[in-house]
């Protein structure tokens, strides 16, 4: 894991105590909160609906327990007892008091943490496959790239106030987990075929909103060394041509998408041929430095299969469940990477209790290599735990509620706070959620329909990434009621798509049903395996739609 040294260290705590006299500037009132926007967003806080919102940096997703516990503390000390893990991989607290924040932000910098650039028209975190450094089908673990970028964005003066925020996302194996393709730029590590040399394929322009869009290759092979000068040359063509005159044309997808993807390309390719490389792109025993910190931990030799493992499945089929359903296979033999579902039934999805956060950050340090992960769907991951312990951790997990066997499945909702928070939100979001996890709670039944990814948004901004769910939700407002608009089709992977809406708004009563007879469309369509994605993309919307139509009716 990286550490900070003695420059990021001083550097982080210099900034809590100027923001902690910007706070109390504010608190006697010779800031007016218009005057202290600017401040707060430079350090994560928000104002929202009923409170402040601190969002907090977790750079690729990666945690250590420490940080976990610290966070635990901090949701105890200063808010109501829980956080909330978000689709950018982060933490945010809903309830946290202004008064607070700097103590918060200095709690934070004792375990290597803090919120700078979790807001604001610059780079954003950088996030990355979850399952880095573990995945079985992985050519290179992304971390040591996403770290490098953190580095090199980090404060960067040119790049600081850009047209609108930038979101970047890396992953390093063939089976996209971190949604590159919705990302400002997406990259891929992979091997050239001829060279067999690790490069990247470097895409541009992907991002939801309200204008969603699926990023665009801009090169398929780009040398590894040539990473910082080539970045740098997409960031400043952006720069310097993305549209400041208005700010839902400000993202770089709207640019790429008004030039052509050629003409964009062109672009970039000119500038970078023109800037210095060498002195741009970072030193190789820099990156040499930085990649020590993501060498993996020394497994225990161990036959690929457990037999305890297996004689205890062969006992508990509820336990066996949950081992097919939340975990993947670890390159490592006898290992597996464990995914707890924070979707609960009925729980707001990705939010932990300080006291499951602890118990998480100490399985974590008993059984992970000291580490987890947060992935982008709001569920958390012990990376590496030996097959063997995985039957004590569920019934660890059980007894704080979250042996849920459900990731990837119908339940494991990604859902935004929406009207429950959110200042821009224009209808629920939780609410939906739980009320379509009530409908489906039946593990028999969930396991029957198999892998179906639901995405809820509370209004267009789409945090709840609802255009690139299985079924995306969004919801909206008309005419002082909430209506939800469904769509189908969307994919978050490397066949990444943006959902076709079904047809008019349903209200919120109805959407469950809405869900079940889209559902039972294609439990009856479905070919043998075949996944309900699968099917949609098969059978096309036409069923869908028919089925859809028959509850949009019901409400007219
Ligand atoms: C609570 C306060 C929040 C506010 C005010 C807020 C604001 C916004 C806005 C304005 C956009 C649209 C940006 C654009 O299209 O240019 C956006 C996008 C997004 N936000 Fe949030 N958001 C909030 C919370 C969250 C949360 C809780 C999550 C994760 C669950 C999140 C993750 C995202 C993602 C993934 C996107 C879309 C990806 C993209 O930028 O293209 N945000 N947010
Ligand atoms: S999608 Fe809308 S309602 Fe949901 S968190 Fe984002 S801004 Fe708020």
């Amino acid at each position: 894991m990286y550490r900070y040294d003695e420059f990021d260290a001083r550097f982080v705590r210099e900034r809590v105590a100027q923001f902690r006299d910007q706070v109390g500037r504010r608190l006697n009132g010779s800031l007016t909160e218009d005057e202290f926007k600017p401040l707060r967003l430079k350090n994560g806080v928000y104002l929202q609906l009923h409170a402040y919102m601190l969002r907090i940096a977790v750079p690729y997703g990666t945690l250590s327990s420490r940080q976990l516990r610290q966070l635990a503390l901090i949701g105890e000390r200063y808010d109501r007892g829980y956080g909330h893990f978000t689709t950018r991989q982060n933490l945010q607290f809903n309830w946290p008091k202004l008064r607070d924040i700097p103590e918060i932000l200095d709690l934070l910098a004792d375990v290597e943490m803090h919120c700078i650039q979790t807001s604001g028209n610059c780079i954003r975190n950088v996030t990355a496959d979850h399952f880095a450094g573990v995945a079985q089908d992985e050519i290179e673990d992304p971390r040591p790239t996403a770290e490098l970028i953190r580095q090199w964005s980090s404060l960067h003066p040119e790049f600081s106030y850009l047209p609108r925020k930038f979101k970047i996302a890396v992953t390093g194996a063939e089976h996209d987990r971190a949604v590159i393709k919705a990302h400002d730029i997406g990259l891929r590590l992979r091997r050239h075929p001829d060279t067999n040399a690790v490069s990247y394929e470097v895409s541009v322009g992907g991002g939801l909103g309200r204008t969603p869009m699926i990023g665009k290759v801009v090169r398929d092979y780009l040398p590894k060394a040539d990473l910082l000068a080539y970045l740098e040359a997409i960031m400043r063509v952006y720069n310097l041509e993305g549209r400041r005159d208005n700010k839902y044309k400000a993202r770089v997808k709207i640019l790429v998408h008004e030039i052509g993807v050629e003409e964009f390309t062109r672009r970039v390719e000119e500038e970078f041929a023109r800037l210095d490389g060498p002195s741009v792109n970072a030193d190789p025993a820099e990156v040499a430095r930085i990649a020590t910190y993501f060498t993996p931990p020394t497994y225990e030799v161990l036959p690929a299969v457990s037999r305890v493992l297996e004689a205890t499945k062969a006992t508990n089929p509820t336990f066996a469940r949950w081992v097919e359903v939340n975990t993947v296979p670890h390159k490592a033999p006898g290992y597996a990477a464990l995914t707890i579902s924070l979707k609960p039934i009925g729980q707001a999805p990705g939010d932990a209790t300080s006291e499951q956060m602890r118990l998480v950050a100490d399985l974590a340090e008993q059984y992970s290599h000291d580490e987890l992960r947060v992935t982008h769907a709001q569920n958390l991951v012990l990376p590496h735990v030996r097959q063997r312990d995985l039957f004590a951790i569920w019934q660890k997990l059980g007894e704080a509620g979250l042996a849920s066997a459900n990731v990837g499945m119908i339940t494991d909702i990604i859902s935004c706070p929406g009207l429950d928070y959110c200042a821009l939100a224009t209808a629920r979001s939780i609410p939906i959620a739980q009320a379509i996890q009530h409908r489906f709670a039946d593990a028999e039944r969930q396991r029957e329909i198999g892998e179906l990814n639901i995405k809820i948004s509370g209004c267009i901004n789409a945090c709840g990434h609802h255009h690139v769910g299985h079924i995306g939700i969004l919801g909206l407002e008309k005419r002082g009621i909430e209506s939800y608009q469904i769509t189908l089709g969307g994919d978050a992977t490397e066949n990444a798509a943006i959902g076709e809406i079904l047809g008019p708004g349903l209200a919120a009563e109805d959407v469950p049903d809405a869900i079940e007879r889209i559902v039972n469309v294609y439990v009856e369509a479905r070919q043998g395996n075949e996944s309900f994605i699968d099917a949609v993309r098969r059978l096309g919307l036409g069923p869908f739609k028919a089925a859809f139509q028959e509850v949009a009716h019901a409400v007219a």
